[in-house]
């Protein structure tokens, strides 16, 4: 008995060092201690014989058995790492290969003409002011000279919040601001988006954007305010343009103008943007009311102002001949790629 379990423990340890895959591994734990294999067969045997020669043979048998085992987890430990180490040289990474190519975002058409925009003004001596987005009834409307109840709110259509405040309507409460932080005299712009509870079509949009524009100092007048609007859309648009100038009325100037740009989509002849009038409103504009310096703490006596509320996102669809401004908000990357 003892030179038998000899023999299975010498041929065991042969067959493992001979093993050079996992595979060859796994027939011989079969082979030897598998269901049917040769150390578990002679290890079936155990009851046949004396009883005692049992227990000295039963515990031949173990260690036989647990020195076999422990030499099959070895050998599979070391095929293992060596196996991982031949997957990785085989894997060795190409720094030659030329990689996935990386989608790049580009900037939004309306962000490219206010930078332009910005660039314009800076270089006029204008700074460039930010205000909030959800303003309070006073800035929106009250300290422009639009009290409550009066009929010009009518003319903005809002979003309300339960409290009271809103969703700006225009960029106008930024005057407010302007004038209660800075003393005349004041060259300031002021870009945002506002927002206006309006059913959209091709020209209409709930929320887009406006280029406000305040000026306040001794002796200002319409001329001033003329020069100003012509040389900034000679600018933007890098050519003469024709404008034509009407009376507009806004409570937050006097006189106010509405100041039309011959529409540069159809040249004139009528299309959906200008409603087929060959013109679009583009620059509201006006000089400050009295009453607005005063919110500001300004003394109209001692000073006037000009005051414009740029169409920012219709100046863009002008720039670039977009007839619908719903494509602004759409996401749509094929619309936004012609940008890049
Ligand atoms: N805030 C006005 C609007 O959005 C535009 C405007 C601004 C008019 C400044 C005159 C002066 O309708």
């Amino acid at each position: 008995m003892e030179k038998r379990i000899e023999e299975l423990r010498a041929a065991a340890s042969r067959a493992l060092d001979a093993a050079s895959t996992l595979d060859d591994v796994e027939n011989a734990r079969v082979r030897y201690l598998g269901k049917n294999g040769e150390i578990t067969q002679l290890m079936k045997g155990l009851k046949d014989l004396p009883a005692e020669e049992k227990p000295k043979a039963g515990q031949l048998f173990n260690r036989l058995k647990n020195e076999v085992d422990a030499a099959i987890k070895e050998r599979k430990a070391t095929l293992e790492s060596s196996q991982l180490d031949s997957a990785l040289a085989a894997d060795a990474f190409d720094v030659t290969e030329p990689g996935v190519r990386v989608g790049f975002g580009s900037v939004h058409p309306i962000e490219q003409t206010r930078r332009r925009l910005e660039d314009i003004f800076t270089s006029m001596g204008f700074m460039v002011l930010d205000g909030p987005e959800i303003e309070s009834d006073y800035y929106n409307f009250e300290a422009l000279n639009i009290p409550a109840h009066h009929p010009a709110r009518d003319m903005q259509d809002t979003f309300w919040l339960e409290d009271g405040d809103l969703l700006r309507t225009h960029t106008s409460p930024v005057q407010i601001r302007a004038m209660e932080t800075y003393r005349p005299p004041i060259r300031a712009i002021a870009p945002g988006r506002v927002f206006r509870y309006e059913v959209t079509d091709a020209s209409h949009e709930n929320t887009f954007h406006q280029l406000e524009g305040l000026v306040i100092d001794r002796d200002i007048s319409v001329a001033n305010l003329i020069f100003a609007m012509k040389t900034l859309l000679r600018e933007i648009f890098e050519r003469d343009v024709e404008i034509r100038l009407r009376p507009g009325y806004f409570p937050f100037v006097e006189p106010g103008f509405e100041l039309d740009l011959s529409c540069l989509i159809c040249d004139g002849g009528g299309c959906k943007v200008c409603k087929q009038s060959g013109w679009v409103e583009l620059l509201p504009c006006g000089m400050v009311h009295p009453n607005v310096l005063r919110s500001g703490k300004i003394d109209p006596e001692e000073y006037s102002g000009f005051a414009f509320g740029l169409g920012l996102t219709r100046l863009v669809m002008m720039r670039y001949g977009i007839d619908d401004i719903r494509q602004f908000l759409a996401g749509d990357l094929r619309f936004l790629r012609q940008f890049a």
